[in-house]
This record gives C-alpha cells, sequence and structure tokens, in this order.
C-alpha cells in the first residue's frame, strides 16, 4: 500500500483539485492508527489520568504511560527524563521559567543563533527583561548553516552560561552541525538546549549520544496531535529545578503555608494533561518505528533532491539559503521575482497546493535576508514528485502571470 493511503486528509479535494500538502515543516499531516487511537480513547476509556482508582482511569493511566515509555524509547532517555507539555515552545518557556530563573543571573549570557524560531528566542529576551541576561546570537554561513567557527569565537570569548540552538533550520532545512556545536559547549561546562522540532520526524535522535542537557519538539511535526510537546531534560537537572506550573498532579503535600513537589516527571504536569492526545501519539511513534528510518529517509533524500533539481532549473526564482550538497530536510525556501510570497501561496492554495508564506516565526533571520517574506515548500515521506512537478507547473504560471 503506497504511503500516503494511510493519511486520510490527503485524498480530499480543494476547488475540485487533488490536495498537494507542502506545509509539513508548520504541522504534518495525521495517518489513520493516530486518529483511531484518538477516537478509541473517547469512545472506551476516557477518565483523568493518575487520580482514581477505577478500572477506566487505570486504563487511561496505563496508556498514558506507555506513550511516555516509548518517547522516552524514541530519544533513549529515562522515563522520569520525559515531561508532556503542550508543543516546544511551551518546553522552551518551562527551562527559560524554571532553570533560568533559578540558575542564571544579571549578565550571564545566553547564546542563540539568529536562525531560531521566535519560541527560542521570545522566551529568552523575555528572562533578559526580567533578571538581566544578556544574549548573543551565532550567525549563518552563506549556505545557511550555523557558523561553527563564530559559534567557537563566542563560547572563547563571552560569559556563556546556556546555550539554545535548534538542530535545523525551519526555513532552510539546512541540519546544522549541531552535535559539533553541543559537544563544544559541555567542554565549557555550559547547559545547553536543542529545538529539534524540525529533525524530529526525519532523523533518529539519540539524547545519550548528544551533549545536550534539554531537547525539545512538537507530536503535531511527526505525524502526531496538536497539543503535546515533548521536553527532555537531564534527571538531575529536573530535580534541581523548581517547578513551573503549580496546582493539581504536580503536588506531594500541600500545607497552608507551602507544598513539596511530586516526583518527577509528574511534578512539571500541573492539572489534568492533554491525555487523549498524548495517548494518540504512541501510535505516530509506532508508525515511524515500524516504517524504519532508513525508509524515511530514503524517500525524503529523492525527494530532496528531486525538488532542488527542478527549482533550480527556474531561473525566475531566488532561493535562501542555498546549498544542495550539505545536510538538508525536504524544505526550501524563494520568492518569485516580481510577486510577493503572499500572493504565490495564495494562488497555489487556489490550485490545492499548500505551502506558506510569510516569516515563518523567524523575524530576525529574515530581516538578516533582507525580505520582508518568503514562500516556504516543505515536504515529508508522503509527498511524491508528481506533486513537485505539479509545483513547478503551477509556479511557472504564476511568474508568467506576474511577469512584467
Ligand atoms: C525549529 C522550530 N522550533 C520551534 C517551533 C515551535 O513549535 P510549536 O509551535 O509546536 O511550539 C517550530 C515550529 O515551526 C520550529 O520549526
Amino acid at each position: 500500500m503506497s504511503i500516503n493511503k494511510k493519511f486520510p486528509i490527503l485524498h480530499t479535494k480543494i476547488n475540485g483539485h487533488d490536495l498537494v500538502y507542502f506545509d509539513n515543516a508548520a504541522t504534518t499531516q495525521k495517518p489513520q492508527v493516530m486518529i483511531d487511537a484518538l477516537v478509541e480513547f473517547y469512545q472506551k476509556y476516557n477518565a483523568n489520568v493518575h487520580r482514581s482508582l477505577n478500572p477506566l482511569a487505570d486504563t487511561a493511566t496505563q496508556k498514558y504511560e506507555e506513550t511516555r515509555l516509548v518517547v522516552a524509547d524514541f530519544l533513549s532517555a529515562k522515563k522520569q527524563e520525559i515531561i508532556f507539555t503542550r508543543n516546544t515552545t511551551e518546553s522552551i518557556n518551562l527551562v527559560a521559567k524554571t532553570f533560568g530563573r533559578g540558575f542564571l543571573k544579571a549578565g550571564d549570557v545566553v547564546l542563540l543563533s539568529i536562525a531560531e524560531h521566535h519560541s527560542n528566542i521570545v522566551p529568552w529576551l523575555q528572562l533578559k527583561e526580567e533578571i538581566g541576561i544578556k544574549l548573543e546570537y551565532i550567525s549563518l554561513d552563506k549556505n545557511g548553516y550555523l557558523d561553527f567557527e563564530a559559534a567557537k569565537k563566542i563560547l572563547d570569548n563571552k560569559k556563556v552560561k546556556f546555550l539554545s540552538i535548534q538542530a535545523a533550520s525551519n526555513v532552510f532545512g539546512s541540519i546544522h552541525d549541531y552535535r559539533e556545536i553541543l559537544k563544544l559547549a559541555k567542554a565549557k561546562n555550559i547547559f545547553t538546549l536543542l529545538d529539534v522540532a524540525q529533525i524530529a520526524g526525519h532523523e533518529s535522535i539519540n539524547v545519550q549520544e548528544l551533549a545536550c542537557d534539554f531537547l525539545v519538539f512538537s507530536a503535531h511535526k511527526v505525524f502526531g496531535p496538536t497539543g503535546v510537546g515533548v521536553l527532555y531534560g537531564r534527571k538531575d537537572l529536573l530535580q534541581m529545578m523548581p517547578a513551573f506550573l503549580g496546582g493539581g498532579e504536580m503536588i506531594d503535600r500541600v500545607l497552608k503555608d507551602n507544598f513539596t513537589s511530586a516526583e518527577l516527571p509528574h511534578k512539571f504536569e500541573a492539572g489534568t494533561p492533554n491525555i487523549a492526545d498524548v495517548i494518540a501519539f504512541k501510535s505516530s511513534l509506532d508508525f515511524i518505528k515500524n516504517l524504519t528510518w532508513d525508509y524515511i529517509q530514503k524517500i525524503e533524500q529523492e525527494l530532496t533532491d528531486y525538488l532542488w533539481q527542478e527549482m533550480l532549473k527556474l531561473d525566475f526564482i531566488d532561493i535562501y539559503g542555498q546549498n544542495i550538497s550539505g545536510r538538508h530536510l525536504p524544505i526550501i525556501s524563494f520568492n518569485l521575482k516580481n510577486a510577493h510570497a503572499h500572493d504565490v501561496a495564495e494562488i497555489l492554495g487556489e490550485q490545492a497546493i499548500i505551502v506558506r508564506a510569510g516569516q515563518h516565526c523567524t523575524q530576525i533571520l529574515h530581516e538578516s535576508l533582507g525580505v520582508p517574506a518568503t514562500v516556504r515548500v516543505s515536504l515529508t515521506i508522503y509527498n511524491t514528485k508528481k506533486e513537485i512537478d505539479i509545483l513547478i507547473k503551477n509556479l511557472k504560471l504564476i511568474y508568467n502571470k506576474f511577469k512584467v
């Protein structure tokens, strides 16, 4: 069975056209197995978790915790080191607002890169306002990769206490040399966070092999439901950190004057969690595991090569962060000469070709590119060369329309 048969939405028509979904860096579509798991929860064992002693709650709790085990396995982490949040954004906020508030002080440098998603900039800017940390930014080389030498220079010369970087760019698709930069930071006893929101569905991640203290991603970008994020944190650090939100679930004892926090991981999961979606997320990870990384990477490499090959033939587009020889996700950002990115995305949308236009939550990066917006095409395993041909054909039509 071809892979796209497993994703029901891909067989939708818009304006009479077959859907071509090329916005996978924003969110991926969902396999039927995940949708079934979600429905099954509400139909068969909807109950709150960790609280009641009854068969429904037992099943819900067991399934919820099974997902934690599968996520731990996905990252080669320990179960207590996996915290469920709402998304990557909340995971980073959790670290900035607990570890950052607790263990950083005025004048300490937090090192980011200019390519970070706003979710890995704004929480640190908030901490800057709050306690006076300083921010430094690693620049990119001409091909859209984190500049290793620039990173080294800052790490050698500034009082860096925390490094928080992405593994891959959501605009260029460039997979950075993040392993080496993390190692460099660790050698200097700098705390590290790796944002794997973009690579989590594309290659395997092993926190034992990475010099990172924290790692974050969102389920919805790896064929999972919305509303579930993952924070991996080193156990000793999570234990030291104060709790994030306060309320039910996250406490051990509550007295009139104080409280004690629950053990990990519950200490960081206040209130009723997103039970249904966490449970359904297991199906997405099982789905990836069954496909195997080799299969996923083979398909994606073919798609990436073909996409670049065909896009480079177009002499009326500017591609940003261009380097076909480096390690790449199937993502490309570009502009058509004479046409605004928003117009291009809108016209493609009328043909049921779904792409993203704008700044992709990376204003600092777009400022460095000197363009107000770009069109982003991002593919994954269920996309096809035929769909790329449809895109190319439509880009030519749009260009001819806008040609002066
Ligand atoms: C690299 C990167 N980090 C963080 C995020 C934020 O993810 P979320 O909106 O799920 O919190 C995104 C989303 O596009 C991303 O691409």
